[in-house]
């Protein structure tokens, strides 16, 4: 069975097909991140005008690949996310569906992120399990029975694991986004120069998780040591650790709880190496078996969106769909 997905929830347009939830056949990505350096964020009405400019060469590229008649239907993340971006691949979405006579799938796109561990396919995960989230947007914890029958444990009460890298990243002088600066610049660190800071809620027995006080206590630091590069370096390493700390501890107690084998872990922060390298070595002590997509599978792309169609398989009318920028689990 062959999806094609089309993700387009903030500043990336993506057009990817999958066979069977697991062949990707292709994966086209263009994204509009570098426009955001000057602001430090995402502009959502520049973002709207670049999912516009890029949709249509993305499907004509995904043509000369795939013919569009031999698919068996079209997938799209229809929230959450920012309304303006969202809208434009929702609704290409249903024309395709209308034109081709093809099935429309419907993806929360946090599912999408969630089934990138689908796309190894010598190794994907088995139910039940424990699945992390780890976004620009949101960190979430969910108890997983099936592709269809999840639960949602918990979530960020303020700003989100990936929002807070780039935040810090900001406050540290980096470049947007700063997830990839944080880390790039903690390996330089230099472990005599010691900064602790707070992990928020490690100990608290709920599967929540808050960022902003961590935030604060990085305001505070940095505040005295700005010029200083090998600080600099110091601080974004420590911060980064304090955030692998607890999104680590969290997901373990999860699993514990739950009594769950398998550990999923996905979303933008997911590429980050120090959370990869500490949740696989923590979880494999503690016998799990710990899942992470692909680093390029980590972020937005239409072939998590096209897997997540094929597993969770909500189809929809095509005249009934409407983006939804506020979609919880
Ligand atoms: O999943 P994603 O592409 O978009 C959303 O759905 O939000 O995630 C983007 C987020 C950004 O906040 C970015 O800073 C973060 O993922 N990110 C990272 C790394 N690569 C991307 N955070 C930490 N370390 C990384 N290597
Ligand atoms: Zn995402």
């Amino acid at each position: 069975m062959k999806i094609l997905g089309i993700e387009s929830t903030c500043d990336e347009t993506g057009v990817g097909v999958v066979e069977d939830g697991k062949a990707v056949l292709l994966n086209l990505v263009s994204s509009s991140v570098n426009l955001y350096k000057q602001y430090g964020g995402v502009v959502p009405e520049i973002a709207a005008r670049e999912q516009l400019q890029a949709i249509i060469p993305l499907l004509d590229a995904a043509e000369d690949i795939v013919d569009f008649n031999l698919l068996d239907g079209f997938a799209v993340s229809y929230g959450p996310g920012l309304v303006g971006s969202l809208l434009i691949g929702v609704e290409t979405a249903k024309i395709l569906s209308i034109v081709y006579n093809k099935s429309l799938y419907a993806v929360n796109h946090l599912l999408g992120h969630v089934f990138a561990n689908w796309l190894k396919p010598q190794r994907t995960p088995d139910f039940p399990l424990i699945s992390l989230v780890v976004s620009g947007g949101h960190t979430d914890l969910l108890f997983m029975k099936s592709a269809t029958d999840y639960k949602w444990l918990g979530g960020t009460r303020d700003d989100a694991a990936g929002e807070a890298f780039d935040k810090v990243g900001k406050l540290l002088g980096l470049g947007y986004p700063g997830g990839p600066e944080v880390e790039r610049i903690s390996k330089e660190y230099d472990a005599s120069l010691r900064f602790k800071l707070p992990r928020p809620m490690i100990q608290e027995p709920n599967f929540d998780f808050s960022f902003s006080g961590l935030k604060t206590a990085v305001v505070n630091v940095v505040g005295e040591v700005r010029n200083n590069r090998s600080r600099i370096c110091a601080i974004a390493h420590e911060f980064q650790h304090a955030v692998v700390d607890v999104l680590v501890s969290k997901t373990l107690t999860a699993a514990k709880t739950f009594g769950v084998r398998s550990i999923v872990v996905s979303g933008g922060v997911s590429a980050n190496s120090m959370l990869r390298g500490k949740m696989i070595d923590e979880g494999e002590k503690n016998n799990f078996i710990v899942h992470f997509p692909d680093k390029k599978l980590s972020t937005d792309n239409g072939a998590m969106i096209a897997c997540a169609a094929f597993y969770n398989r909500m189809k929809v009318d095509p005249l009934k769909l409407y983006a939804n920028p506020s979609l919880h689990f």
